[in-house]
Formats: C-alpha cells, structure tokens, sequence
C-alpha cells in the first residue's frame, strides 16, 4: 500500500502549500523519493493557452518531480472557486473516483503527498468532499490550521472529523500567518493537551527558505509508515 500523507486545512489559504512545500524539500534532502500530488486545482492562471496551477508547480519544483505538471494536476480551473463548482460550470466530470487513480499512479516505494483544496469538509468533486479523497487513499492526514485566536475548536473539530473517517492523523501545524499575535496566547500548550498526535507550530516566515523542525519531518515519516490507529480527543 502506498505511503504518504494527505495535507488538509481548517480552511482555505492557512498554509497546506507552504507546509507542503517544505516538506517535500526536506524528504527530498532526506533522499526518499516524493510524488506530489494537487489532482484539482481551481484559481489556476492563465499563460497563453496553458492554465498554470501554483500550488502543483510549487509542490512539483520542491519534490524534484521528474514527471509533467500534468501528473501532479491534471485537473485545473481558472475561477477561484470550489474545485467541485468549477468543473460543473467547465462541464468537465470530476468524480473522486477520477482523483485517487491520480493520486495511485506511480511507485509505491515513494512518497505521496496529496494536498487537497480547501478545507476538510469542502467539496472537491461532484460525488465528494476532500475529507472523501483522504478516506479513499487511507493516507495519515496532516492538518494545517492558523495559529490565531479559535485555533483550538478549528482543530479539534478537525481532529474529531478526520477520526470520524477512521484515518489517523499525522500532526497538527499551528501556522501563524502574521505576527501580530497575542504573546500571552500558547495554542501549542493548549492543544497538547487534549491531542496524542504531534503537534507543531510554524512562525510568520516570510522569508523563502525556511525549514520546518526536523522532528516534525520524522514523525510525518513514522505516521506515513504506520497508518493503523486514528487519534483520538482526550478529555
Ligand atoms: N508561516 C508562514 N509565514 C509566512 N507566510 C506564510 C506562512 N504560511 C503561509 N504563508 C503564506 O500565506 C499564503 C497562503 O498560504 P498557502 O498558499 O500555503 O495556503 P493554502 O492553504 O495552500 O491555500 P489554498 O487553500 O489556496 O490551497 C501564501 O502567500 C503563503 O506564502
Ligand atoms: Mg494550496
């Protein structure tokens, strides 16, 4: 069976490229082959004839992908909207059916790593929700939620439904976005509390080159590895 992780958020733009990005750099460095994967992707741009989708793009350059853009993205739409809505007013079919045979295509000695669009619960094909794609792969979610004030009931709404789908979770990244946060708030401290899965937490990084904590690379390789218990919520 296909190891990998499947990257999903509390919500749109919270960060699952940036963290995706890094992470395939870093498993890159580590030698351990990456397949990236972006099967939909809406808010593509346009060049020439060509719709470009960024987050694909990014996840292939940072894995070192030697196949076409195609194979991590087949699937792309200009408008900004769910991928499931823009496929409909294409006419394209889209069925998460059509997604995982993406996603599977390839060696099952590498890694796969999927990022969904949006968040959980959006709808990514006309038959299914990105939380649909990650049961049907059976890949350890990670989930990416803004490190801000309400962070902890985004993720462990999350947490409790990613575990409604049986599938474990692979951490929690806490991304701050900006950093203007309150000092006083720790949501790492907090969250740890109630989860027995990694939790992590990214600063404002506007900077291109960050890395994230080698700890956290090895524990998406153990939980990649071991994709038998889901997490549960303590307390
Ligand atoms: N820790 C961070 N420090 C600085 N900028 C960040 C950080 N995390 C994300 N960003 C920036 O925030 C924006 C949104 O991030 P990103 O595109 O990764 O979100 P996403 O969840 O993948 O969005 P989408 O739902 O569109 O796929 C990007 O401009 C990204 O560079
Ligand atoms: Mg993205």
């Amino acid at each position: 069976m296909q190891q990998g992780i499947f990257i999903t958020g509390s919500d749109t733009d919270v960060g699952k490229t940036f963290v995706g990005v890094c992470i395939a750099k870093q498993l890159s460095q580590k030698n351990i082959n990456v397949i990236p994967r972006k099967p939909v992707e809406s808010g593509c741009i346009r060049q020439n004839n060509e719709l470009i989708p960024p987050d694909a793009n990014a996840l292939r350059t940072a894995a070192n992908y030697p196949g076409p853009l195609s194979d991590v993205c087949p699937y792309r739409f200009e408008p900004a909207i769910s991928p499931s809505r823009a496929a409909q007013l294409a006419n394209t079919r889209l069925t998460t059916a059509q997604l995982v045979t993406i996603c599977q295509q390839g060696s099952d000695k590498s890694f796969l790593l999927v990022e969904g669009a949006g968040g959980f619960y959006s709808p990514l094909t006309e038959n299914g929700l990105n939380a649909d794609l990650a049961a049907a792969l059976k890949l350890p979610v990670l989930l990416v939620v803004e490190d801000k004030l309400g962070a902890l009931s985004q993720a462990l709404l999350h947490v409790e439904a990613i575990a409604r789908r049986g599938l474990p979770v692979a951490g929690v990244v806490l991304n701050a976005l900006s950093n203007d946060q309150n000092q006083q708030m720790d949501n790492v401290a907090d969250l740890r509390k109630y989860l027995d899965c990694p939790v992590f937490s990214i600063p404002y990084q506007p900077e291109i080159d960050f890395e994230l904590p080698d700890e956290l690379i090895t524990s998406l390789i153990t939980a990649a590895c071991t994709k038998t218990s889901s997490v549960s919520v303590i307390g």
